[in-house]
């Protein structure tokens, strides 16, 4: 059954998901490879760095393990058109899921803002594909109007299938490491659902009673897109109070979300795992993107926040020597090519930021 071969579906007893396997559509996502990191890990002084490259997915990112399993809740309730706000990845995954399910997709996507990898693929796989003047942020706003006027199933990550998708490559990991728990996982945040299905997973696992203890989950954001971080870090701490938007600018466009939908889930995850939420300038995103490339792997900008993150936990001792640390990359290399050739090209910084660079930065770029 095609199910069997689907690396979410394999764990189809653990989804709240009651449906006909016959009917599940699926590309065989998940199944993704833990690669190990060695450079990056001897230029940090790390005994292990792993990757879980959820960019091995069947669109490029780990957007199709939700999309299988929310898109086939769409398909048993009869709806026959779906709908997302995306920075591009989302998009992709709704529109192949979709396309291959027979329903009608529609996307909306800030102007100009995406990379173009993932905007063919939403015209690829056939979806209507609408650019917004506006943000992503705005895109949602949008999205939800359509949906409450008309009987469009809506799969932005505020589905909750989606998570239970998403929580299947924390099993995966899991297994992979022969059920060795690793000390810390390392996730970027955008709109902050992985690191919250992620979450839910290793949880789920220690509730089962398959793992002693839980990761450390951190997440990591873009510096000027980074209202988590922002919150976590405000004086007098986070009791009581609601996370406050902010105007988001990253070329790490994946993540370049001001009102993230599921910061309540991702501060839970943080404070039950013990892990931190951290920031990145644009600058260590792209040395780090580098450096994944150099380990033959590659990752989009995204992703590569992780790597970027990891150093600021290693700088201060929050991750240590023997620890085990997994970086979660989101998204193939190829998703955003344009990124990677402005940045081998010395297009991606101007002069002065490239001026502003400390001497080990500089020397770091120019070694790869
Ligand atoms: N990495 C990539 C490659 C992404 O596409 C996204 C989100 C994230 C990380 C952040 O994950 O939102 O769960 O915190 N992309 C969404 C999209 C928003 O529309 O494709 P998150």
């Amino acid at each position: 059954m095609p199910v069997d071969q689907s690396g979410v579906w394999r764990f189809r007893d653990l989804l709240p998901i009651v449906t006909d396997m016959n009917k599940v559509t699926t590309l065989r996502e998940g199944n993704t490879p833990l690669y190990e990191l060695p450079k990056s890990a001897k230029a940090l002084g790390l005994h292990w760095v792993l990757a879980k490259h959820q960019g091995m997915n069947p669109t490029g990112s780990f957007k199709d393990t939700g999309m299988t399993a929310a898109l086939s809740v769409a398909v048993e309730r009869g709806f026959e058109w779906v709908a997302c706000a995306s920075t591009g990845n989302t998009s992709a995954a709704m529109a192949a899921y979709a396309a291959r399910a027979g329903l009608r997709s529609i996307v909306f996507i800030p102007e100009g803002k995406i990379a173009w990898g993932k905007l063919s693929q939403s015209m690829d796989y056939g979806a209507l594909t609408v650019q917004l003047k506006t943000d992503f942020d705005g895109c949602v706003r949008l999205v939800n109007e359509l949906v409450r006027a008309y009987p469009i199933y809506l799969l932005n990550s505020v589905n909750p299938y989606r998570l239970e998708g998403q929580k299947t490559p924390a099993f995966e990991l899991l297994e992979q490491l022969e059920w060795q728990v690793p000390e810390h996982v390392i996730a970027p945040g955008g709109n902050l659902a992985n690191a919250s299905a992620l979450a839910k997973g290793f949880a789920e696992a220690h509730q089962l009673g398959l793992i002693p203890r839980i990761p450390k989950i951190s997440i990591i954001q873009a510096q000027d897109a980074n209202p988590l971080y922002t919150f976590m870090h405000q004086p007098g701490g986070t009791d009581g109070r609601e996370l406050i938007p902010v105007t988001a600018e990253t070329r790490a466009s994946a993540i370049r979300i001001g009102n993230p939908a599921s910061w309540r889930k991702a501060v839970n995850a943080l404070q039950t795992t013990g892990g931190w939420c951290e920031e990145v300038t644009e600058q260590e995103i792209a040395l780090a993107k580098a450096q994944i490339g150099a380990e033959g792997i590659g990752c989009e900008p995204a992703s590569a926040v992780t790597l970027a993150g990891l150093k600021k936990l290693v700088a201060d001792g929050r991750v240590k020597e023997k620890d085990r640390a997994v970086l979660i990359l989101t998204g193939h290399t190829l998703k955003d090519s344009d990124y990677t050739i402005q940045y081998h090209r010395n297009e991606l910084f101007t002069n002065q930021e490239t001026a502003a660079l400390t001497p080990e930065e500089a020397a770091q770029h120019t070694h790869l």
